[in-house]
């Protein structure tokens, strides 16, 4: 049985104060939690939020990393810079960054590389526009995004990469895949994995669905065959709601 992996992503928001008070509300609502707690935080945020999560059940992630170790690229963070101050996981091919900042199904693979170089865990972000799920081309964007990020990796690495299937018109706008949409979507990630690296493997790789979860909606979600948790943005602002997402099942 896999288990159920539910991770914050809060975006270009909190600081370092509000960062800590939010740990310190969350940690006891959800440390009888049986799926992996994951908070991907900004940059300025990892150091306090890993200091303040040391020895509770919270795993802390970013959500970007460069593909190099080092080297003249002002502004970036590398992920041998996040594994330095503890880091675990990292959000790689958001479709924001995606869409902002010119990321490729090129940079994302070579991320993803850097992040298993680096012993991080990728969560990796594919999903399709409006336009294109309109059009009906949903699976072949979503599989072409998965065998692209994960091209040249071995079996290990991709059973523990981590895929969040997200649909670009679901994500802030509160409009949700119906659980029976997302969970098919995610059906065909998982069959594009098996057609490459094998039952095995595709059986045990974790694909979380994101795109305006909320505690409403979580446990329809969270309760199909092949969706294995979430990847929350806006509701994973505030530890009493976030609390109510991850323990769906209470
Ligand atoms: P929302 O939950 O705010 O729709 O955002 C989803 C998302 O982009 C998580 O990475």
């Amino acid at each position: 049985m896999r288990k159920k992996v539910i991770a914050g992503n809060w975006k270009m928001n909190m600081l370092p104060n509000e960062a800590i008070e939010y740990i310190q509300t969350f940690e006891p609502m959800v440390k009888n939690s049986k799926a992996e707690v994951i908070l991907c935080v900004p940059y300025t945020d990892l150091f306090y939020c890993i200091m303040n999560a040391q020895n509770t059940n919270i795993k802390i992630g970013a959500q970007n990393m460069h593909f190099a170790e080092n080297g003249a690229y002002t502004g970036e963070v590398s992920g041998k810079m996040l594994k330095a101050i503890g880091v675990e996981y990292v959000i790689i091919g958001h479709s924001e960054r995606r869409q902002y900042y010119n990321e490729t199904d090129e940079s994302v693979n070579k991320k993803i590389k850097s992040a298993f170089e680096n012993d991080l865990k990728p969560i990796v972000c594919v999903g399709e526009t409006l336009e294109q799920r309109e059009s009906g081309e949903t699976e072949k964007i979503i599989t072409t995004q998965t065998k692209l990020a994960l091209d040249g990796l071995s079996k290990e690495q991709v059973k523990n990469t981590i895929i969040a299937y997200e649909p670009i018109w679901a994500i802030g706008t509160g409009k949700t895949a119906t659980s029976e949409d997302a969970n098919n979507s995610i059906k065909a990630i998982r069959n594009e994995i098996k057609k490459i690296y094998g039952e095995d493997v595709s059986e045990n790789v974790i694909i979380q669905y994101g795109g305006s979860v909320k505690s409403s909606n979580a446990k329809e979600l969270f309760t199909t065959s092949d969706i294995d948790g979430g990847l929350v943005g806006g509701a994973s602002l505030k530890p009493e709601e976030f609390s109510k997402i991850v323990n769906y099942d209470e």
